[in-house]
């Protein structure tokens, strides 16, 4: 067997269309060679994304139908806080209507105009949020990171020493705070261990400087310590998540990843100031401070969610399905980024492709053409993602040029994965024939939405 059998059984499906090869050809042509173009209908098996792509539970349905609309003060409210209290360890919450809402209010919050923000590694809407405010976001994870075969198994951590440096660099009063994302998205989904955590702390508290988690995947990475790192092996998922945010001054999270729902966010922390301010300000850009922006049926599904999500045996079966995944595609020599990470199975496009110049977009180039082939959506993770040097307003080509094939929770079978694996080891044996693409459109903002292409 690959990994444990599911932990649950389904109680309702939904149909989805095979388009043919001409409509395949078609759609993608229309979308301008960009996935998030195109319709859903189109597609047959949607890896674009984990993001509100989950599937829900019984439980968290039937909590859907209790949720308490009230403008001011909901019931469903006080059952958030209460599950992020027990789930994470904070003390105090503010709802927001998905992550980015909360980075927006958080970020916002702590950058000043010039000011410097390290993170392990970006990821495209905290960045936009920090540059929003006026500040840099600058990578601060371990080289190893960078590099897609090797196996170290916590290449999430933040690198102390690049840490150092930029406070040597810029002068401690640049630094706004130190971003941790963890099980990092834009890297593979790779964790960050509790030691790195830990130590983290300790050099932060040297120099005063908050430490802020993005905390959208912390129950995957929660599951990792216990999988990997000594001394975890029989700690509960709960114990080990509030041992991570101990370490923290606050976090924001995308409800719409680990909490297993379809819409929500919010940000939570131990420190007063922090929540006096954001509490002021949600309620210009999101809602009264009890909702948010989410309903009390959202509020109630995140609460149950937020729980649901952090059951070993549940992890232990999502874990494994990626891996199951990602080993079918390494036995058929497809070159993916190792240790398999916590979301997703991401190919090295550079690897697929290495005929294709980086300004002709291989990722883009790549991600396109699975779908040609099997009506399989992917997502770039490289170039087009990265954007632009916001000074010299240059091309940046990151070392990583990735596809993500992004798995929604509890969605698919494995039946699923080797359909998705089997299309692309075809794909992998004609991969020369794949030519590249120009961009013909650029958006201002967060470009890989939106950006279309045509084929070369
Ligand atoms: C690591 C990380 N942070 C923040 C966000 C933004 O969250 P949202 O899409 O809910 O606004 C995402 C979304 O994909 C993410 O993966």
């Amino acid at each position: 067997m690959n990994g444990p059998p599911e932990p649950f059984k389904i109680k309702m499906i939904e149909h989805v269309n095979m388009p043919d090869q001409k409509k395949r050809s078609q759609a993608i042509r229309e979308a301008g060679y960009n996935t998030f173009l195109l319709k859903s209908e189109d597609v047959y098996i949607d890896l674009l994304t984990d993001s509100g792509t989950s599937a829900m539970s019984d439980v968290q349905w039937s909590g859907m139908m209790l949720g308490d609309e009230a403008y001011a003060g909901a019931r469903s409210f006080y059952n958030l806080e209460k599950a992020i209290q027990d789930v994470l360890g904070y003390k105090y919450v503010v709802p927001t209507h998905q992550g980015r809402g909360a980075e927006h209010l958080m970020y916002g919050h702590l950058t000043k105009p010039g000011q410097i923000v390290p993170r392990n590694m970006y990821f495209t809407t905290s960045k936009a949020h920090v540059e929003l405010a006026g500040g840099t976001m600058v990578d601060a994870i371990i080289d190893e990171a960078h590099d897609p075969q090797n196996l170290y198994p916590f290449k999430g951590n933040m690198d102390l020493k690049k840490l150092q440096g930029y406070i040597d660099e810029y002068g401690l009063e640049k630094i706004a705070f130190v971003n941790v994302e963890l099980n990092v998205n834009m890297s593979g989904g790779q964790p960050v261990s509790m030691q790195n955590l830990r130590e983290l702390r300790e050099f932060c508290n040297d120099y005063n400087l908050k430490i802020i988690f993005d905390a959208t995947r912390s129950s995957e990475n929660a599951y990792f310590i216990r999988e990997r790192e000594k001394g975890y092996e029989d700690t509960p998922i709960i114990d080990i998540l509030r041992e991570m945010m101990s370490y923290s001054d606050g976090c924001i999270y995308s409800a719409k990843k680990d909490c297993l729902v379809n819409m929500g966010g919010f940000l939570a922390t131990h420190s007063e100031e922090i929540f006096d301010y954001t509490r002021g300000m949600v309620v210009l850009f999101e809602g009264l401070h009890t909702y948010g922006g989410m309903s009390g049926r959202d509020m109630e599904a995140v609460a149950l969610g937020l729980r649901e999500g952090a059951q070993y045996q549940y992890l232990k079966y999502r874990i494994n399905q990626v891996r199951y995944l990602g080993e079918l595609l390494i036995k058929a020599g497809v070159s993916i980024v190792r240790p398999i990470g916590g979301h997703g199975v991401f190919l090295d496009a550079l690897k697929f492709l290495p005929h294709l110049p980086r300004d002709q977009w291989p990722a883009q180039t790549l991600s396109a053409a699975i779908y040609e082939d099997s009506a399989v959506r992917s997502m770039e993770r490289g170039a087009v993602s990265k954007g632009r040097d916001k000074d010299t307003g240059e091309n940046v080509f990151p070392k990583l040029e990735l596809v993500r094939l992004t798995i929604p929770r509890r969605v698919y079978t494995n039946t699923h994965m080797e359909y998705v694996a089997e299309s692309l080891i075809r794909l992998h044996e004609k991969r020369e024939e794949i030519t590249g693409l120009k961009m013909v459109f650029e958006p201002k903002h967060l470009r890989f939405f939106q950006a279309r292409f045509e084929k070369l």
